[in-house]
C-alpha cells in the first residue's frame, strides 16, 4: 500500500499552508516528516486523510487516486490518521474509546473481528487492559497517547499517519512509544510519522522529509539526515546536546514581583532600572 502525494497545495482561507508538497511512502516503511511548529506538518496529514480538501495536487493510496475522498472512505481503505492532541472522548471509558475506533466495522456487523482486535490492542498495550473501565480523561498523557494509537489500530489500518505522538510525554515514555512504533512496523504496518522530536523520529525512520513554511526542503535516508551538519544545527539541537532554559511562567513572575514589593530594600530597584535582573515595570 504505497502512498504518493504530488504537488499538494492547501490553504486556510487566504493563508497558504502547503505549497506543492510531494512525497511517497513505500509499503513497510517508516517515513518521518520533521519541521518546526507551523511548518505545515499537521496540514499535510489532514489533507492526506481527507479532513482538508487540497486546492491542487493529487494523492494515491494502494494504487487508487483518493484525492477528494471523504475521510470515512479513506479510513475504510486502511489509511488511518491519529491526530495531534489525541482527541479522545474524556468522559467515556478506555474500552469504549477503543470500540469507537472500529465503528465503521461495527456498522458492517463485524462484531467478532472487533472483539479479537480489542484483545490484540490490549496485548500491545497491557496498561490499557488494566484500565479498560477507567475514563479516558483520567489517564496520564502517555496512556492517552497509547489509547489514541490503540483506537487507530481498531480500524484495522494498513498505514498509520501519526501526528506528533511524542508531544508532551516524559522521556521514558517517549522511548517506549518509539519502541511501539518500530514494533507496529514489524507487524506489517506502514507509518508516516510527523514529529518535532526530530532526533528520535530520524532514529526509527527509514527515510525522512524536512518541511519549512509549507515546503519540503530536504529529503533522504534518515541515517544520512541524522548526520547532516546543517540539520543538526537547525533541528537536532546542535552536535552537542544543548538546553535552553524555559522562560519563567507568569505565576513565577508575579510571585517575584510580590516578594520584591514586600521587601523594602528591593522595592525601589525597578524604578532606578539599574539592575539587569529586574524584568518588572
Ligand atoms: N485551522 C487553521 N486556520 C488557519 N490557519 C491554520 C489552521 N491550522 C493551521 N494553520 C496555519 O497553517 C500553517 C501550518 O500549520 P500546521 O499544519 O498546524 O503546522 P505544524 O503541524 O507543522 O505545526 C501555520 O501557519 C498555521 O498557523
Ligand atoms: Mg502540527
Amino acid at each position: 500500500m504505497r502512498l504518493e502525494v504530488e504537488g499538494l497545495e492547501v490553504a486556510y482561507g487566504p493563508v497558504r499552508a502547503l505549497h506543492g508538497v510531494s512525497l511517497w511512502v513505500d509499503p513497510g516503511e517508516i517515513v518521518a516528516v520533521i519541521g518546526a511548529n507551523g511548518a505545515g506538518k499537521s496540514t499535510l496529514l489532514r489533507a492526506i486523510s481527507g479532513l482538508l480538501r487540497p486546492r491542487a495536487g493529487r494523492i494515491w493510496f494502494d494504487g487508487q487516486e483518493i484525492t477528494g475522498w471523504p475521510p470515512e472512505r479513506i479510513v475504510a481503505r486502511g489509511l488511518v490518521h491519529i491526530p495531534e492532541r489525541r482527541q479522545l472522548f474524556a468522559s467515556m471509558s478506555v474500552e469504549d474509546n477503543l470500540r469507537l475506533g472500529a465503528y465503521l466495522r461495527l456498522r458492517r456487523g463485524e462484531r467478532k473481528g472487533v472483539e479479537e482486535d480489542l484483545e490484540r490492542v490490549y496485548e500491545i498495550f497491557p496498561r490499557l487492559k488494566e484500565r479498560r473501565r477507567q475514563l479516558a480523561g483520567t489517564l496520564s498523557g502517555g496512556e492517552q497517547q497509547m489509547l489514541a494509537i490503540g483506537r487507530g489500530l481498531m480500524a484495522r489500518p494498513r498505514m498509520l499517519l501519526l501526528d506528533e505522538p511524542s508531544l508532551g510525554l516524559a522521556p521514558l515514555l517517549v522511548r517506549e512509544l518509539f519502541r511501539i512504533i518500530v514494533a507496529l512496523r514489524e507487524q506489517g504496518l506502514t507509518l508516516l510519522l510527523v514529529e518535532q522530536n526530530a532526533r528520535q523520529a530520524l532514529r526509527v525512520a527509514d527515510r525522512a522529509y524536512v518541511m519549512e513554511t509549507g515546503r519540503i526542503v530536504r529529503e533522504g535516508p534518515a541515517a544520512a539526515l541524522l548526520k547532516d551538519p546543517a540539520l543538526q544545527v537547525a533541528y537536532l539541537g546542535g552536535p552537542a546536546p544543548c538546553r535552553i532554559p524555559e522562560p519563567p511562567s507568569a505565576e513565577v513572575l508575579s510571585y517575584a514581583r510580590l516578594t520584591r514589593a514586600a521587601a523594602p530594600g528591593d522595592a525601589t530597584v525597578g524604578e532606578h532600572g539599574n539592575r539587569g535582573d529586574d524584568a518588572g515595570g
